[in-house]
């Protein structure tokens, strides 16, 4: 029998793409509960056709459910993800509530898929600016062990879910007539601006909860406890694709050609590096594309040994960076 799948957090940016990625990709789903806060009973998802009714989260909504999608925050996760498990579900959770923990998988398929077996009713989907640098990352890691990595962000409004993308469509309207705009969702004017990453700052260390994200999980997920990972992320006035300046540096030396030569075949990764055309990955094409682009391969000319190279890297921030990654989570078990 084909599995009941839950969504939590249906209305969300995050929880539409699933079941649109699920629809794309044939997942077999035998009955789908769309489930969202009591402000959304009313509400239908839209699915294979159909409209189904979404119903409020509560303790008693995994009954019968099989696999459980989470993206309505850590702290819903948190709450709820347990008792889904006790209902006899797994999750596949979004949010950043258990991607730490140590019996707890976090998982980019192409990159560690065996350790799905290891989950004991969680699986964690990592935070989508890692899961963008890290897909055109582990080919060349593979190969070449990568010591130091350097990683700009410039990411898109859906990181923050529906209510900030729509924030940055009506703070640009309102700029645009001329209009005084009061924002809500986001700390900071977003039309024709850009601003250091909305998660919390740590005041001690001086690096933001994405860029800790990005710094630990790079970590887990490559199982190297040793690569040493530098970040800075930024919000800019894109609505659903985020960008990465990336700088590596390997323990052997590396050329631009090897690099090419490995990201050629790497599951998931699209090359667009046209140098005579200077067309490069844009947020623009990788919207709503389930590979990320890669471009702007060159040697980094900071390193005279030869040991690093520089990439420009773009991906869809509620696809691979959230709901696709998921739902190949899902295949996979
Ligand atoms: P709702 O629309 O009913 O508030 P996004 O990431 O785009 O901001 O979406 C967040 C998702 O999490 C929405 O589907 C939202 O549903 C859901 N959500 C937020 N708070 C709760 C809650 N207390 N119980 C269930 N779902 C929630």
């Amino acid at each position: 029998k084909n599995p009941t799948v839950a969504i939590v957090g249906a209305t969300g940016a995050v929880g539409v793409e699933f079941a649109g990625c699920m629809e794309r990709r044939n997942f077999p789903v035998g009955k789908l509960v769309p489930l969202a806060s009591a402000r959304s009973v009313g509400k239908t998802m839209k699915f294979r056709g159909a409209d189904i009714p979404i119903q409020e989260l509560t303790e008693k909504s995994f009954e019968g459910v099989d696999i459980a999608m989470f993206s309505a925050g850590a702290t819903i996760s948190r709450k709820f993800a347990p008792v889904a498990v006790k209902a006899g579900a797994v999750v596949v959770d979004n949010s950043s509530a258990f991607r730490m923990d140590i019996d707890v998988p976090l998982v980019i398929p192409e990159i560690n898929a065996n350790r799905i077996k290891d989950h004991k009713g969680i699986i964690a989907n990592p935070n989508c600016a890692t899961i963008m640098a890290l897909v055109p990352l582990w080919p060349i890691h593979k190969v070449n062990r990568i010591k130091r990595v350097i990683i700009s962000t410039y990411q898109a409004a859906s990181g923050a879910g529906a209510a900030a993308m729509a924030e940055l469509v009506e703070a640009t309207k309102a700029y645009l007539e001329g209009k005084p705009f009061q924002q809500k969702v986001m700390p900071h004017p977003y039309a024709f601006n850009l601003f250091s990453h909305n998660a919390a700052m740590d005041l001690e260390t001086g690096y933001n909860g994405e860029e800790s994200k990005v710094i630990a999980e790079t970590k887990k997920i490559f199982e190297d406890p040793e690569i040493a990972v530098g970040v800075t992320c930024v919000r800019v006035p894109v609505l659903r694709a985020h960008t990465e300046a990336i700088t590596i540096e390997c323990y052997e030396p590396i050329t631009e050609a090897d690099v090419r030569k490995m990201l050629s075949v790497a599951p998931g990764v699209k090359i667009v590096d046209d140098r005579v055309k200077n067309y490069f990955p844009m947020p623009i094409d990788a919207s709503e594309q389930d590979d990320v682009l890669v471009g702007r391969i060159r040697p980094d000319t900071s390193d005279p040994s030869g040991h690093s190279v520089a990439l420009l890297v773009v991906g869809d921030q509620l696809l691979k960076g959230a709901a696709l990654n998921a739902i190949q989570i899902a295949e996979l078990l």
